[in-house]
């Protein structure tokens, strides 16, 4: 896939991966009905996905191994912000499997592979708690199902493998299927007075990997 296939890849999410997930909790109320976290936050920040689809295509990650390593080291500064949270013992109570996650260290290793440096940006999440923390973890697993293009594009482009360069975005070893129904029932358990702050978690970490890409891609 050339970087402009990217762009045309599709558009937004299909939410097959979200089918066997119920779309919709009762609330209490006969015959009443509310949407669960996975179908709200899928649903209110769709624009902000596309936006990441723009910036992929204007930065083209693919076109050599340099214009890469621009993008892993995005990656890896998301990814590092990501992990930080993961000490919190609510967010830990809330998604149990957590220690499997992450992609803080794949994204170094590939640092490394490539010969580009360790960025030292200062980390954007010190002040995140709950339930912010969960909607930054929802963009960056939602981010590995995407990933599935962009590894084989890493593959084919640009000759990298999940040793070598593009461990960032290889599968988790559970899958990532898997790994995403797990997260999906994990934010579907979550009570609904944390939605609204788990969608402005996400809208933030959006923000924050956009303000990455263009911060390294120079757009
Ligand atoms: C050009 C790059 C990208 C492509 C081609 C892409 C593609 C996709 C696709 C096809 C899905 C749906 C997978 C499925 O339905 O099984 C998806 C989901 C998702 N992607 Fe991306 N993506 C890209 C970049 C990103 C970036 C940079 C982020 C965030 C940093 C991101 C976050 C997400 C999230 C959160 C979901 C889950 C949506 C849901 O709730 O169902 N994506 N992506």
């Amino acid at each position: 896939m050339t970087a402009s296939s990217i762009s045309a890849a599709p558009a937004l999410p299909t939410g097959s991966h979200t089918a066997a997930a119920p779309s919709a909790a009762p609330d209490g109320e006969a015959g009443a009905a509310r949407p669960v976290l996975s179908q709200r936050l899928r649903t209110e920040t769709a624009a902000q996905h596309e936006r990441m689809h723009t910036l992929m295509a204007e930065g083209k990650p693919f076109a050599d191994r340099d214009a890469y390593a621009r993008f892993v080291a995005a990656q890896y500064v998301f990814q590092r912000d990501v992990e930080h949270l993961f000490a919190a013992p609510d967010l830990r109570a809330a998604v149990p499997d957590i220690d499997m996650r992450g992609r803080q260290s794949a994204s170094q290793a590939d640092l490394a592979d490539l010969g580009a440096a360790v960025p030292d940006t200062p980390l954007a999440t010190h002040d995140i708690g709950m339930p912010e923390a969960l909607g930054w973890l929802y963009v960056s697993e939602g981010s590995t199902l995407g990933a599935a293009f962009l590894f084989k594009e890493a593959q084919s482009a640009l000759g990298l493998t999940a040793d070598f360069g593009a461990r960032n975005l290889a599968a988790y070893p559970e899958g990532r299927a898997r790994a995403w129904k797990q997260f999906v029932a994990a934010l579907d358990a979550a009570p609904p007075d944390l939605h609204d702050g788990a969608i402005a978690g996400a809208n933030a970490a959006y923000d924050r990997f956009g303000a990455l890409l263009r911060h390294h891609f120079d757009l």
